[in-house]
């Protein structure tokens, strides 16, 4: 069997696929995110190690199979800075991709001579290297105990193999890495005052990183050598549960953050467009994506104001798609990454009227929301990625009303998977069965059926381009006024 765990913000779900990858079984611990300060963000990694001991305690009960494992794959959130001492200890709790403490760190290396271009992407403050800006500047002895830096689905694989080492998809979101030749980079490590030694070996997504180790492998009662492979970033391992690896191939996920994924065959890095270029978790392949910090954040938040539910709000639309209203939202609750790299800016509506009522608000953020992420599939394009159909999953894809505003306004077909399997825990599962067999990436990571198919209203496409052309002109208006 293979194990994959998905070690998430709120909590771990470890998922067991049988040997042809079909899952078994997955169990679920939650653990909590703590905010000492304003914009700070942080969790304790021994929250991580008793979630996962917990959830295999629990997979271990219910399926013999556990018994057989044959490789381990870890998924993390990125970003994330563990520091560890020459001991191997955890020197302060791990500061978190959604930390924005680092701002100004961020800003300056993102003006260093070099930056951009070597690690293909814009230092937005959530990413590593200005997180150990900041302990540099604000925790000097903690800076200077520091031995390695581990990301946390790294530390992860530190606690089963013993070893320091992570994948590429992971490590390019740090600003350490020449994202291009899939290295750490001498001249990105220099900006950013750290040392090739404080850093984990590399190795790709679906390599073998090491082997389970033995005191873990004989209280888990596993009986054969298990690989534990390389792993990777939460969203390369989302894209290959979807079986997004290639050129064309990509997803829209709708959740709390909305992101857009573009599987790219080529390194080509386009940081003007404030779009993430990051190594996938197989040789050979990138990926781009967009990432907007509140999707159905907006939604949701629109329910708690108003008092009515998220699903209640939808219904009120009906099924049936209307031409744009006058109403328009800018949906930058918690500022944005794709396409403004703003972390100050926040939302707005415009276009208000005493005749103004609940729906049109729905309406205004779901397309608020929608114009958004049209902004990243733009720079995907401009970047020269091709999309003819996206897979769509996340909370948000439970809305119909939703699905045919995001399918017109793409002017793309969105696809819905069947059901099952798709998500980050089994494209880590998937890793270590390649990892672990040798397989061919190419037949492990493939689509999940598609369940349905949600095609644009093309009478509407017009109207809505004329709208998103007006929404475009809203950011650098409101910018101007907050
Ligand atoms: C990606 C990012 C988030 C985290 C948390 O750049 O910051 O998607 O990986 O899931």
């Amino acid at each position: 069997s293979f194990l994959g765990i998905d070690l998430g913000t709120s909590g771990l779900r470890a998922l067991l696929t049988d040997e042809g990858g079909a899952p078994l079984g997955s169990a679920e611990r939650a653990y909590s995110v703590s905010h000492p300060h304003p914009g700070h963000s942080e969790q304790d990694p021994a929250d991580w190690i008793t979630a996962l001991e917990d959830a295999v305690a629990e997979l271990r009960a219910a399926h013999p199979e556990f018994a057989q494992l044959k490789g381990i794959g870890v998924a993390g959130h990125m970003h994330g800075a563990t520091l560890l001492d020459a001991e191997d200890r955890v020197i302060r709790p791990c500061i978190l991709w959604n930390d924005t403490r680092s701002h100004a760190e961020a800003v300056a290396l993102d003006a260093t001579e070099g930056v951009r271009d070597l690690s293909g992407n814009i230092v937005f403050p959530g990413f590593t290297a200005p997180k150990l800006e900041w302990v540099r500047e604000h925790e000097p002895q903690n800076h200077a105990r520091t031995a390695k830096v581990l990301l946390p689905a790294a530390y992860l694989n530190f606690y089963l193999t013993g070893d320091h080492v992570a994948d590429m998809s992971d490590s390019a979101g740090t600003s350490w890495l020449d994202v291009g030749a899939r290295d750490w980079s001498d001249t990105l490590l220099d900006a950013g005052h750290m040392r090739r030694d404080q850093m984990p070996r590399l190795v790709e997504g679906c390599e073998q990183a090491g082997l389970l180790r033995s005191e873990l492998a004989s209280v888990w009662g596993v009986t054969g050598p298990v690989t534990v492979a390389g792993g990777a970033g939460d969203n390369a391992a989302a894209a290959c549960g979807i079986g997004a690896l290639s050129e064309g191939q990509g997803f829209l996920s709708l959740g709390t953050s909305g992101v857009l994924l573009a599987a790219r065959d080529g390194y080509r890095p386009a940081p003007e467009t404030a779009l993430h270029t990051f190594c996938h978790a197989v040789p050979g392949h990138w990926y781009q994506m967009g990432v907007m910090l509140a999707a159905t954040d907006s939604l949701n938040w629109l329910a708690s104001i108003t008092g009515v539910s998220p699903a209640e709000l939808t219904a009120e639309l009906g099924d049936t798609l209307k031409a744009p209203g006058r109403v328009r939202f800018l949906p930058y609750l918690s500022g944005e990454r794709t396409p403004h790299n703003d972390a100050a800016i926040r939302g707005s509506f415009t276009g208000l009227g005493t005749d103004t009522k609940r729906p049109d608000l729905t309406r205004a953020v779901l397309e608020g929301v929608a114009f958004g992420l049209r902004d990243s599939l733009e720079g995907l394009k401009q970047a020269g990625a091709s999309l003819d159909t996206l897979m769509a999953i996340g909370g948000g894809t439970r809305s119909r009303h939703w699905l045919k505003l995001l399918a017109t306004v793409f002017d793309l077909p969105l696809r819905l998977p069947a059901g099952g399997e798709f998500g980050a825990a089994l494209g880590a599962a998937r890793l270590s069965r390649i990892a672990a067999t040798g397989a061919d990436p190419a037949d492990i990571v493939t689509p999940p059926e598609t369940g349905e198919e949600i095609t644009p209203d093309r009478d509407l496409v017009p109207a809505f381009d004329e709208a998103y052309a007006a929404f475009r002109a809203a950011y650098p208006a409101i910018r101007e006024i907050q």
